[in-house]
């Protein structure tokens, strides 16, 4: 991992196309950030003034049965990522000094925001950033990855099934709860997995392409403790084509103009 060929301006560019949920400011170098596909503009905002929305899903609660429930679906959407939406709003609403802030901003420095509140804000944020990214990632109709992520994923790990592999492998072992990421790290792409709400992207060592959410609230009503078969199936409707977007936009918005 070279967390160093991931500079600041590069992350702006990248993490504003793959994450596609947050702030595009004008008096940053995000103004010459092109949106591509990913960039949802409903869920854009340029301040945590700005209530946070919901994003809506592409697709029914029970498009992804069998491999992912309908009731999981249900819950994870509308009451796990409405909390992290809700506790962040109460966040802004008890320190109003942080109201002006860019949220993106403060996921590069969380030094932004005052010491008392930085766990809550980054656990919030993250949720709602990470919940973001992780529902334009399923589809009940997949089609194939684009020749330039297929040749990337063939680069780094030599196969679709071992980068899968090598995914799922981290996801199975995070201990507790949180998340396993494919990244671009400004050279190759990498997997990571992180704790918690975290995102690569908050210390820079990669730029999600893709990520899995290994919270247990993400699988246990259908597979219980097996993590390991959650993972699997979840391939089943990983949405390729997203992903090939995400990929596509992560490397040509990778450094802003100047
Ligand atoms: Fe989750």
């Amino acid at each position: 991992m070279n967390a160093s060929a991931l500079d600041r301006r590069a992350l702006l560019g990248l993490s504003a196309a793959s994450l596609g949920t947050l702030a595009l400011s004008s008096q940053t170098t995000r103004a010459t950030y092109r949106p591509g596909r990913t960039t949802a503009a409903a869920h854009l905002q340029a301040t945590l003034a700005e209530p946070l929305a919901l994003p809506a899903l592409n697709y029914p609660t029970y498009a992804l049965e069998p491999h992912i429930d309908e009731l999981t679906m249900q819950i994870h959407h509308d009451k796990h990522h409405q909390a992290y939406i809700d506790n962040l709003a109460m966040l802004v609403a008890d320190h109003p000094e942080i109201a002006g802030l860019d949220p993106f901003e403060i996921l590069l420095d969380f030094s932004l925001v005052p010491e008392a509140i930085r766990q809550s804000v980054r656990n919030n944020l993250g949720g709602h950033l990470n919940h973001s990214f992780f529902w334009k990632l399923m589809t009940p109709q997949s089609l194939d990855k684009s020749d330039q992520l297929t040749a990337a994923v063939n680069d780094a790990f030599g196969s679709t099934e071992k980068m899968q592999a090598a995914v799922s492998e981290a996801g199975l072992k995070r201990f507790g709860s949180g998340w396993t990421w494919l990244v671009w790290t400004g050279a190759k792409l990498d997997v990571i997995s992180t704790p918690n709400q975290d995102n690569p992207i908050m210390d820079r060592t990669g730029v999600p392409v893709l990520g899995i959410d290994v919270w247990e609230h993400a699988y246990y009503l259908k597979y219980q403790n097996r993590r390991a078969d959650y993972l699997s199936a979840w391939w089943n409707v990983c949405d390729w084509y997203a992903v090939s977007q995400i990929f596509a936009d992560v490397l040509s918005n990778g450094v802003p103009d100047a």
